[in-house]
């Protein structure tokens, strides 16, 4: 008789598994759900071993509690505010993610879009696609050498952007209660203790910290009110970081001459007010994104959920702090 393989949900997302099937087959019975609500795990959660989780669904408490069997959950990207990690670490199931697919790409996209409001790139081109030719649309924009950027938090993407900064002749200053003392020296910038410090220096601002309860709202009407007056914001993190309702007012008062979001409070978009305003350019939670990043996130999120499945320590671990008896091997740095 053969012997059943364990089974690895693919909850959202993806409609196939081309990268993942390698990496698996030879472990696990793939199964892909393709669905937004987490009430579609609910017939495999008594037997279900590993799941894979994209960005279209939130695990909740609700479904957590019925996953008897399974070892791990792994969140195919850098943000894991969709998935419940304490109460699964309550439940001894490991919540890991893929911290390093897209680094770049994330870095590149915040100084795309920090240039494209400062360059004044949207109005030039609408002009254009409208029949015009007026290079008056530029009038106002700042040179950036010299100018000042300031980031919230500094990790990965953070430092990725500051080196990027860097080349543009920016002086940047950073704000991370939690990186590494000399952080600042390695990389050649400025750190602050605290956004009061910071932000009266900053004509820029761009915002790299994961959505946390500290972290949400962390842009709002004070923080934007220490900034200069016609301040450029940049939010690639995470929606909820920086309060929408704020980022109105002060483009209406001035404060804000332009922001740049990948991500808003509510995705997709609901917010009209900020879909139409002028000194708002969007775009669709696309900085993560590159051909290469796109399948390293994939196949590293199946290396995960492959360790998981055939009991080997797991190497992206993020609720190691709230696990009671664990049913995974541990990663090398839990176990010393
Ligand atoms: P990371 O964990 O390397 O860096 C985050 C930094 O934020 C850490 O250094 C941490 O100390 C700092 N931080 C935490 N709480 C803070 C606080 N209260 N104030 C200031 N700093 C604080 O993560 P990484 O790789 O740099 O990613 C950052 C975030 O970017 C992710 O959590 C994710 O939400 C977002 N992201 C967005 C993507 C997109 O497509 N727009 C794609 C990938 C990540």
């Amino acid at each position: 008789m053969a012997i059943e393989k364990p089974l690895v949900l693919i909850t959202d997302y993806l409609e196939e598994a081309d990268i993942e099937n390698p990496v698996l087959e030879s472990c696990a019975e793939i199964k892909i759900l393709n669905t937004h609500i987490d009430t579609d795990i609910d017939p495999f959660a008594s037997k279900v071993k590993g799941i894979l989780v994209f960005h279209d669904i939130k695990i909740s408490a609700r479904i957590i509690a019925k996953l008897d069997q399974c070892k791990g959950i792994v969140r195919c990207g850098v943000g894991y505010d969709n998935v419940d990690i304490k109460a699964a670490g309550e439940k001894g199931i490991a919540v890991c993610n893929v911290p390093d697919y897209g680094t770049e790409e994330v870095a590149d996209h915040a100084i795309m879009l920090m240039l494209a409001i400062a360059r004044r790139l949207i109005p030039c081109y609408d002009d254009i696609r409208s029949g015009g030719w007026q290079p008056n649309h530029v009038f106002g924009a700042p040179r950036l050498r010299g100018k000042t950027v300031g980031l919230i938090g500094c990790g990965r993407i953070g430092t990725a952007a500051a080196l990027r900064f860097k080349a543009l002749g920016l002086r940047v200053l950073f704000y991370d209660p939690f990186a590494t003392p000399g952080l600042d020296k390695a990389i050649g910038m400025e750190r602050c203790h605290s956004l009061e410090e910071m932000l009266p220096q900053c004509l820029f601002v761009s915002v790299h910290t994961p959505l946390t309860p500290k972290t949400k709202h962390i842009v709002n009407d004070a923080t934007l009110a220490l900034l200069p007056k016609g301040a450029y914001l940049v939010n690639t993190a995470r929606g909820p970081c920086v309060s929408g309702d704020a980022v109105v007012r002060a483009l209406e008062s001035g404060q804000l001459a332009f922001a740049a979001l990948d991500v808003v409070e509510k995705e997709p978009l609901d917010d009209e007010r900020l879909r139409k305003h002028p000194k708002v350019l969007l775009t669709p939670h696309s900085a993560f994104y590159s051909v290469e990043g796109f399948i390293e996130m994939r196949r590293k999120g199946a290396e995960e959920v492959r360790r998981l499945v055939l009991d080997q320590p797991v190497v992206n671990l993020v609720n190691g702090h709230c696990l009671t008896n664990p049913r995974f091997k541990l990663p090398l740095s839990n176990l010393s």
